[in-house]
């Protein structure tokens, strides 16, 4: 069997639904992981979802997926923004590496424009909300 894709998510992701839901929506992170369940099956992956408030932790994470994924989509939240420690790791998994924002963070304020990511990602989609992770999805099968 092919190795699974490891979706993995960064700070304060946890409190989305009740977390400004002007700017996120009403989703909360246990729908979007059945959506992208959902998509992944019938695409023919596996998925890996995660959610950590700890750089470290998502760290640990990108380590395990070089071995054990075939591919990330990682919605690394404010550590998008400042985290060289997960701009590291993702060069280190050499694996294809998708970054989702759920809001079109170039609509917002100065400091989420710079992204340490978006060196590492093949592909990088914002403002499509939940949507986002199922178009990573698709890039993923299609690529
Ligand atoms: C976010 C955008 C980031 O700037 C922010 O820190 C988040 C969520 C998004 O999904 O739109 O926590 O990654």
């Amino acid at each position: 069997m092919s190795k699974p894709i490891f979706v993995l998510n960064g700070p304060n992701l946890n409190m989305l639904g009740r977390r400004k839901p002007e700017i996120y929506g009403t989703t909360t992170l246990a729908d979007i992981e059945e959506k992208v369940r959902d998509r992944g099956e019938e695409l023919g992956f596996g998925i890996e979802f995660m959610q950590s408030n700890h750089e470290g932790d998502l760290v640990d994470e990108i380590q395990r997926a070089r071995d054990e994924a075939c591919a990330i989509i990682i919605n690394p939240a404010a550590f998008t923004h400042y985290s060289i420690a997960i701009h590291d790791a993702l060069e280190a998994a050499e694996l294809p590496v998708v970054e989702v924002h759920l809001s079109n963070v170039h609509r917002r304020e100065d400091f989420r424009h710079l992204s340490y990511v978006s060196l590492q990602a093949e592909t990088v989609i914002a403002g499509a909300g939940a949507y986002g992770y199922i178009m990573g999805l698709e890039y993923l099968a299609q690529r």
